[in-house]
Order: C-alpha cells, then sequence, then structure tokens
C-alpha cells in the first residue's frame, strides 16, 4: 500500500517503456509505490493491462499505452498524447529491450544487426528527443533514465550487436546530460548484470550450466531481482539524486569490478 515509502515521486507523470515484463514492471509498481502516476508502455499490451492492474491494486495509479519504440514518429506521438491527457511529463525509463544474436560478428545477420540496433539505440534516442522536447518547453526540468547495461561497459562475447546498441545508450546518454544539464533536464543510465527476468531465462539461464558459471563469476555470487534495479531507477528519476547527470549506474553486483 501506497503510505510505506518516501512518496519522493508524488503526482509526478512518469512514462516506463517495457513497462509489461521483467525491469519495466518492478520499475512501475515501485514508481507507483513512491506516488507517481506511470504510464506503461509496451508492445505487449494484455500484459502491460495486467501491470497496470497490479500497480492500481496496491494503491497506485497508472495507465496503458501500447506502442513500438522501434515505429518511427511513435515516441513523438506518445509524449503527445501523455500531453494532452496530462498536461505535462516528468520523467521517463527508457527501458525496452531485446536481446540480439548470440554468433560471432562474421556470423550476424544483417538485419538481425537492424532490428538490435532500432530497439535497443534508435528506440532509446526517439524516447529521450521526445522527452526532452516536451521538458524543454514545460521549463519545469526532468530526470530521464536509460536501460543500458553491463554490455555498455565491458563486451559479453557473441554478442556484438547487444554490446554495441549498449554502449551505444551510455553515449546517448553522456551526450543528452552534457547539452541538457543547463535546462536542469538529468539523463542518467543503468547497466544491469544478470537479472531474473524473461529476458535472461531466454538467454543465460536457458541452461543451468552456464547460470552456475554466471552466479560463480558474480562477487554477490548471486543474480538480482528485477525489483533491484527498480529501487535504484526510482532514486535516479526522483529529487534524491538531484546532482547527479551523465552516469552509467551498474546494478550488477560487482560484475564490472573484476
Ligand atoms: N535481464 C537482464 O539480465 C538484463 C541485463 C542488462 C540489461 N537488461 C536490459 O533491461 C531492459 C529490460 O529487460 P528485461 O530483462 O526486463 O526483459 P523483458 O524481456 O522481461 O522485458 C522487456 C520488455 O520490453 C518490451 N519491448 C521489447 N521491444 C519493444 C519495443 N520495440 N517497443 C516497446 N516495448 C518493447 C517487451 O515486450 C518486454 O515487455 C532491456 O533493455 C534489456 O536489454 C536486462
Amino acid at each position: 500500500m501506497i503510505g510505506q515509502s518516501e512518496m519522493s515521486l508524488e503526482n509526478k507523470i512518469i512514462l516506463v517503456t517495457g513497462g509489461a515484463s521483467g525491469i519495466g514492471r518492478a520499475t512501475v509498481n515501485r514508481l507507483a509505490l513512491d506516488g507517481a502516476h506511470v504510464i506503461v508502455a509496451d508492445t505487449q499490451a494484455e500484459l502491460a493491462a495486467e501491470v497496470v492492474t497490479e500497480a492500481k491494486s496496491a494503491g497506485g495509479s497508472a495507465e496503458l499505452l501500447e506502442f513500438d519504440v522501434a515505429e518511427p514518429g511513435a515516441a513523438a506521438n506518445a509524449v503527445k498524447t501523455i500531453v494532452t491527457t496530462h498536461g505535462r511529463l516528468d520523467g521517463a525509463f527508457n527501458n525496452a529491450g531485446i536481446t540480439g544474436p548470440t554468433v560471432k560478428l562474421l556470423d550476424i545477420d544483417p538485419m538481425e544487426w537492424a532490428r538490435v540496433l532500432a530497439v535497443n539505440l534508435t528506440g532509446v534516442f526517439s524516447c529521450v528527443q521526445a522527452e526532452i522536447a516536451q521538458m524543454i518547453q514545460q521549463e519545469s526540468g526532468g530526470s530521464i533514465v536509460n536501460t543500458a547495461s553491463i554490455c555498455g561497459l565491458v563486451a559479453l562475447p557473441h554478442a556484438t550487436a547487444y554490446n554495441s546498441a549498449k554502449h551505444g545508450v551510455v553515449g546517448l546518454t553522456k551526450s543528452a546530460a552534457l547539452e541538457y544539464g543547463p535546462k536542469n533536464i538529468r539523463v542518467n543510465a543503468v547497466c544491469p548484470g544478470f537479472i531474473d527476468t524473461p529476458m535472461l531465462a531466454k538467454g543465460a539461464g536457458a541452461s543451468e550450466t552456464v547460470l552456475n558459471g554466471v552466479i560463480n563469476s558474480l562477487p554477490m555470487r548471486r543474480i538480482a531481482s528485477p525489483e533491484e534495479v527498480a529501487e535504484a531507477v526510482a532514486w535516479l528519476l526522483s529529487p534524491q539524486s538531484s546532482y547527479l547527470t551523465g552516469v552509467a549506474m551498474p546494478v550488477d553486483g560487482g560484475w564490472t569490478v573484476q
């Protein structure tokens, strides 16, 4: 129930892309608990509707907005829709993403490369561009968090397209922070490590041997829950992180310190 947290995001209008599952879903629930009105955006409308119901039954406020971040013009239209209804946009978590082909660079199909870049990098760019344009118009500042990955900081093998897109998200985050800091618009990235979501279940989690290898390689010797990433995102979106911008924050149980 609302009332257990500091409500630091009370009445803030916040867009979450990829809100139907995993890290996005946990973050929607966390932000709603903090008092925000959350716009749950995803291509999986049915699942996103379940998340809206979940957030509301916990006493929060949320609504569904179905769109594909990779579709040209979709992010701009989404922001327009939000502003028509709510008059403003205070924050955003640009989190929608897909895994890439798990093959070596020479074996990547150019179409697969293009799709991974379209969703994981251009999709984030389109959202950031539309969100910042609106925040400038409001003259109210704002806070944006993008989901990169440990693959935005280092490279995992057989993941060239994903690594490239996520490094791009870190570069995009820094560029946006640099240019719009004077407008009090903060732009940060989270870099999750191995998180227990449907995406992980399709990758490293699909094989017990691979998953055990991952767990043994982690300083904290466990994968994380999506709620642990949501905590970091909620903090980055909140006024409590008021002097942080351009940061690519690992939430990885120490994996990238090695
Ligand atoms: N799970 C991990 O271990 C991990 C680690 C590092 C980074 N990440 C990143 O975290 C983010 C969330 O991943 P997750 O693990 O929660 O995965 P997930 O598959 O559970 O959730 C991703 C969500 O994004 C949505 N989505 C995909 N493409 C979309 C599009 N074009 N437009 C709108 N929505 C779209 C999906 O429908 C899904 O609901 C991704 O950007 C992913 O790359 C995940």
